[in-house]
């Protein structure tokens, strides 16, 4: 079969076996045209609680698929692909965030939705990188502990200098590879290009932007822009969804080095053995985990707006 017969086929199985297919913006093109519905977490996230189907398959990493199992626990949610995690993700345990917690219990431990449902279940509130300045602002306590990543809680601080934001040492090893002499190349390079990048990167980097912003912000800025060159400082794929989006502008990546291993695991014939023989990754979660995790998503969802 070639790609648009698969594609074809999975757009006829996914129909007779109830599924809705949600995928992150960093999945390829061939995936992104398949799905039902595709975004950033925060999209996502809200999008799991809508889906009328019984069977959930997430193309993107583990995390967002045990969001829609916490936000869904009746439904069947399928990992497109058993290796996709996110190394920021498993960073940090509950057992130490626990410890943390009895050495700062007068703080609000905001947890960015790239944790571990297990971790989930100890923190107060979750936020995405699209909602994160929103969500915290809304929050009566200002001492904030912000887990894990620390350039993401840095952002945060900036655009909230009210706030007393704690942070630990934590990050997306993707993202927190790009420096600011990075920056000073791709400009150099491409002087009349405006910078866009995504708050996990280092604050080093998030200074000298035109924009900040979520997956999802990235891509509504460049298209809505009437600027013609733009320099785009998040996963590579971003980069060519916006060249072939928009074929009058031009889109240069911030570095080649911006590549998620794990967000480019899944292809279009995982997604095809899934429905085809139900053979994917199921996400189980117990009871206890899904109440507890779902609180504070629930919360992220309710002060999101
Ligand atoms: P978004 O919330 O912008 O989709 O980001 C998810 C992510 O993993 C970025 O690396
Ligand atoms: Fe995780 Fe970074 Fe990959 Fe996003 S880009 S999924 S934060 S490792």
């Amino acid at each position: 079969m070639n790609i648009q017969e698969i594609q074809n086929e999975i757009i006829r199985l996914k129909r007779e076996k109830d599924f809705c297919i949600l995928a992150h913006s960093y999945q390829t093109n061939d995936i992104i045209e398949i799905a039902d519905f595709t975004g950033d977490s925060y999209a996502l996230s809200r999008k799991a609680k809508e889906t009328p189907q019984n069977n959930v398959l997430m193309c993107g990493v583990r995390f967002m698929a045990e969001t829609v199992k916490i936000l869904s626990p009746e439904k069947n949610v399928y990992l497109s692909n058993p290796t996709a995690g996110c190394p920021m993700a498993e960073q940090m345990t509950k057992e130490q965030i626990h410890t943390v917690k009895m050495k700062y219990p007068d703080y609000t431990i905001v947890a960015y939705i790239n944790t571990t449902a297990e971790l989930k279940t100890i923190c107060d509130v979750c936020v995405t990188s699209s909602s994160a300045v929103k969500i915290v602002s809304q929050l009566n306590n200002n001492k904030i502990l912000f887990i894990p990543d620390c350039n993401l809680g840095a952002f945060v601080q900036a655009q909230l200098p009210s706030k007393n934001v704690k942070l630990l040492k934590g990050g997306c090893p993707v993202h927190a590879s790009i420096k600011a002499k990075d920056v000073k190349i791709a400009m150099k390079a491409h002087p009349n290009a405006k910078l866009l990048v995504h708050p996990e990167c280092r604050s080093e980097v998030c200074q000298k932007a035109d924009y900040v912003g979520s997956t999802s912000g990235i891509l509504n800025y460049a298209m809505n822009s009437d600027e013609k060159e733009f320099i785009i400082g998040t996963e590579i794929s971003i980069a060519s969804t916006l060249q072939m989006q928009c074929p009058d502008k031009r889109f240069y990546p911030l570095s080649k080095q911006l590549i998620c291993e794990n967000m480019k695991a899944t292809t279009l014939m995982d997604i095809y053995h899934i429905l085809k023989h139900d053979e994917g990754t199921v996400i189980m979660l117990d009871e206890k985990t899904i109440a507890k995790a779902r609180m504070c998503i629930d919360r992220m969802i309710e002060l999101g707006g």
